[in-house]
């Protein structure tokens, strides 16, 4: 039946491998997706020529106010009866910054931005809208985990400290370094799982949610903005990784996220899926206070987006 899936982070890397992948396996979906510049548009077109339904809504992650229109947008059109109800949410976007001081235009710090109050304002703004048997999926990352088996030394682990703290910029000692930014990076994935966990209690029980580890995928661009010699790596070197099993290819991991969108994988609400199995996120990713608190400073500081 036809039904609306959202997506971010579609425009690019292994998420724009996931979009068509989604819609090969539900082709009577209608995908909307969420995206900054002239990029959306251009996707939209181009999987349109191909015979799917697609649209845009320009989206920058990096402006609260821009993701309340967006899924404001939606919301109008469902309610309107011009998207068919919505069953799917994947919010795969996700950056990187070379430093802990890059500011988002509300002036949070731009990581936690992206990768965190930008998917609380998208579920909270269309959480009402969803119908039976409703899906959210969130990308994260095994660099929550912040131990060498896991992130091979590529990714400084994360540091928590309290969630006020890391929506601000400077969190990390030497904020001005690449190393810091790293650590808000795998920081805000593991504030990704922790509230993963909180919104699996709190949505309705026929929404569930689930997060999503592609494991290593070089040559997406995630590290756009890392120095030179780490493009040129991500370009030459690193992409020869993939004939490992330390890294996926970008087709691979594009059509796992599809499997765990399409409800292929098997995989609980709340669970965390690495790769292409429900496994166990780090022990410090499981801990209900935390995750309590976290709530509700998301909450306090996304209010004026959500309410
Ligand atoms: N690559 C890896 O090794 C790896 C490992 C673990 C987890 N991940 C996660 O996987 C997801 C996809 O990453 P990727 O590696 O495919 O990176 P990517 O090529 O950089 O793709 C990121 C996507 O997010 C979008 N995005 C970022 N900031 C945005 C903003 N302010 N507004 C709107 N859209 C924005 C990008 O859009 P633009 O085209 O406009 O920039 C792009 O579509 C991310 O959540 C990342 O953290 C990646």
């Amino acid at each position: 039946m036809s039904h609306t899936i959202i997506t971010t982070g579609a425009t690019r890397g292994f998420g724009r491998v996931a979009a068509e992948r989604v819609l090969d396996g539900s082709p009577e979906a209608h995908l909307v997706l969420l995206a900054r510049g002239t990029a959306g548009t251009e996707l939209a077109s181009d999987l349109s020529r191909k015979g799917y339904s697609v649209t845009s809504i320009p989206t920058d992650l990096l402006a609260l106010g821009s993701v309340r229109d967006a899924a404001d947008e939606v919301a109008a059109r469902l309610d309107s009866g011009e998207l068919p109800r919505l069953r799917k949410l994947v919010g795969n976007a996700g950056a990187l910054f070379t430093n802990d001081m890059t500011q988002s235009r509300d002036g949070f710090e731009a990581t936690f931005a992206v990768n965190v109050l930008a998917n609380h304002v998208l579920i909270r703004r269309l959480q009402e809208r969803f119908e039976a048997a409703s899906r959210i999926v969130i990308t994260v990352s095994d660099a929550h985990f912040g131990d060498f088996r896991h992130n091979k030394g590529m990714m400084p682990g994360p540091s928590w400290t309290d969630p006020t703290e890391l929506a601000r910029i400077s969190a990390f000692p030497r904020p001005e370094t690449v190393t810091a930014g790293g650590i808000a990076y795998s920081t805000s994935k593991l504030a990704a799982i922790h509230l993963i966990h909180e919104y699996a209690r709190r949505l309705p029980s026929e929404v569930d949610i689930v997060g999503y580890n592609p494991g290593f995928v070089p040559g997406t661009g995630l590290t756009r903005e890392a120095g030179a010699l780490v493009r040129l790596a991500m370009r030459t070197i690193m992409p020869l990784t993939t004939l490992t099993p330390l890294a996926s290819t970008q087709q691979e991991a594009g059509r796992r996220l599809a499997d765990v969108v399409l409800g292929l994988t098997p995989a609980q609400s709340g669970s965390y899926v690495d790769r292409t199995s429900e496994v166990p996120s780090s022990a410090q990713s499981y801990d209900p206070d935390r995750e309590r608190r976290l709530w509700a400073v998301v909450e306090d500081l996304t209010r004026p987006f959500t309410s």
